[in-house]
């Protein structure tokens, strides 16, 4: 039996709610079971909404609250709003790392947004790899697609100060570990930085993200910021509602939004926010899912005269709610003036100059967004990339959580296997370590660990912190938190799981880092390094089945955005074939 379409909107949605026969008696007959009258079926957009959340992500957890929101927009413009979960991933609690499973997540939603009659999608994100998650699955189907993100938790309160998420966990385990802080204020700490629903309100990566999502015209503007418990957050999320019906009807897709331009703009702000060097990853796997192109280099060149403005913890003082009330990315986005490109559009059918244009970007506190001309860092000190024979793939660094006095420097290597390797010898107050020591910390690339955890940013040992160090070098293949600092290099590719040259490195090895130069040299003769690369066997896979294996067998280095090689590109939304 065929489906010709008989409502005749023409819509993808029509091809099951508009069929004739058997078939458009089944696709719609099941659907009324849930109370739905005639006219939905009468040929009007549909429109899913992908809900990444559950009470097991609770940066997420409050995201079927928006989902409402938008649905009362949908129907408002005359749509017909379908929910539906995609995998929600919390960050903090999913093991081995969230990440092994953001192209998991795209893949599911990207296959959800094919196969389900919709018209369009509002995708609901908030922690770190769900806005990524779905931003690639809207640029491998290319349907009319927006974004709003579920906004960051109000600012943590600790006995009249601020305090971030994740940020002062690391603080806090430094000073319980250098014996400045009890336990039991430690513990009644962690109750105070969680205080709404939200992702962490630090410049972290779910901020920062959300940021890019609105920096790439995906998320309308001001969406980034406003905090998770705002009013204006559900209004925002109404009128994307009312929006996504307009996008399908003028058929705006995330192939117009998303170009090369919008990557640029994105890259800029991330530098000017001072946001998360997982964006770097993340925005290079949306790009390749578009194929735009664009390429690990275009981070380092195109950030080198963007200076930092926004004073948020990790880099600064502030926390999201502050930059909310100080005007939002749109403040940012009117200091760095020219240098974006201010004409590219976003899914509001503005572009994202049009609030600058207005004047209704204005700053409102030049504490939190400070000027152009006077900067919280100056220009050049953003995210850098380094190469050398190291990194050959290479690898990076957020200069802006660096110290300074470590961006050049010369150090013996001391080598750890696994971070539980490093771990079981950290408190040792004979550790071979001092202040000049490179730790290389190593397999938790992609591959490695697997999935390209967060573990980067180890402690320092206690025999350095009782020493009052306070940074020390590290080089890994992992990735570190948005909310972390320190001088961590990393993202080095090739990893050391696939023979990158990170895995011949042995302890008492010299290692150069030269950041103004972007070098990261590994002080040892070729010919050496050849003998060590012919005596090196690969570790043993993770797992013969399952996800991680597949992840394993397919999985890009991070200069490749460690997408999976065939999510790389687009299968576009043609309406698969009948079902029945
Ligand atoms: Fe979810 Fe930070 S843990 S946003
Ligand atoms: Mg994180």
């Amino acid at each position: 039996m065929t489906t010709a379409p008989e409502n005749g909107s023409g819509r993808r949605s029509a091809h099951w709610f508009g069929a004739g026969g058997r078939s458009g008696m089944i696709y719609r007959s099941w659907m009324r079971n849930q109370g739905f009258s005639d006219e939905v079926f009468d040929g009007r957009p549909v429109i899913g909404i992908a809900v990444s959340g559950s009470e097991l992500a609770p940066c997420n957890a409050h995201l079927s609250r928006v989902a409402e929101s938008v649905k009362r927009g949908v129907w408002q413009a005359g749509g017909f709003p379908l929910e539906f979960p995609v995998m929600a991933l919390g960050e903090t609690v999913l093991r081995p790392t969230a990440m092994l499973y953001r192209n998991l997540l795209a893949m599911e939603a990207e296959e959800l947004m094919r196969a389900n009659p919709l018209d369009g999608a509002v995708l609901l994100s908030g922690c770190d790899k769900t806005t990524p998650g779905l931003l690639m699955a809207a640029a491998s189907t290319d349907l009319p697609s927006l974004m709003i993100t579920g906004g960051p938790m109000l600012n943590g309160k600790f006995r009249g100060e601020d305090i971030g998420s994740g940020t002062h966990v690391w603080k806090f385990e430094e000073e319980v570990r250098a014996g400045r802080m009890s336990e039991a204020d430690c513990a009644f700490a962690e109750s105070c930085m969680s205080r709404s629903n939200g992702h962490c309100m630090t410049m972290g990566t779910a901020s920062t993200m959300a940021c890019m999502a609105e920096a790439l015209g995906m998320q309308p503007a001001f969406a980034a910021t406003w905090p998770a418990v705002d009013a204006r957050r559900y209004a925002a999320a109404q009128r994307a509602g009312r929006r996504i019906v307009a996008m399908v009807e003028e058929d705006v897709r995330p192939s117009s939004i998303m170009t090369r331009e919008a990557f640029e703009n994105a890259i800029r702000i991330n530098a000017a926010i001072g946001g998360s060097t997982n964006a770097v990853i993340h925005l290079l796997a949306v790009a390749g899912r578009l194929g735009v192109d664009l390429a690990l280099d275009d981070f380092d060149a195109l950030v080198r005269e963007v200076p930092t403005l926004l004073d948020l913890m990790p880099s600064g003082r502030f926390l999201m709610e502050d930059f909310c009330y100080a005007g939002g990315l749109p403040a940012v986005v009117a200091e760095l003036g020219d240098l974006l490109h201010t004409e590219a559009p976003t899914v509001t059918g503005e572009p994202i100059g049009a609030a600058a244009r207005a004047g209704a970007a204005e700053c409102h506190d030049r504490e939190v967004i400070r000027p152009f001309d006077d900067p919280l860092q100056p220009a050049g000190t953003g995210t850098a990339v380094l190469r050398g024979n190291l990194a050959p793939g290479g690898a990076v660094v957020k200069q802006s959580a660096a110290s300074p006095h470590l961006l050049v420097h010369r150090g013996r290597a001391r080598v750890f296997d696994s971070p539980e390797e490093y771990y079981a010898v950290a408190d040792d107050p004979d550790l071979d370590v001092d202040a000049d020591t490179v730790l290389v910390l190593r397999n938790c690339g992609p591959v490695g660990y697997p999935g390209m955890p967060e573990v980067s940013n180890v402690a320092l040992p206690s025999r350095l912190l009782s020493q009052g160090v306070t940074d020390m070098v590290r080089i890994c293949d992992g990735r570190m938190s948005g909310t972390a600092y320190g001088t961590v290099v990393l993202h080095t590719a090739p990893e050391a799981a696939v023979g990158g040259p990170l895995a011949l490195v042995r302890d008492g090895d010299e290692i150069t880092l030269d950041v103004p130069a972007r070098r990261l040299t590994l002080e040892v003769d070729d010919a050496e390094l050849d003998r060590r690369r012919a005596a090196w066997t690969p570790p043993r896979p993770h797992s013969e089945r399952g996800w991680t294996r597949l992840y394993c067998d397919h999985v890009l280095q991070a200069d490749r955005g460690a997408d999976l090689d065939f999510l790389v590109g687009s299968s576009g939304h043609e309406v698969p074939r009948e079902s029945h």
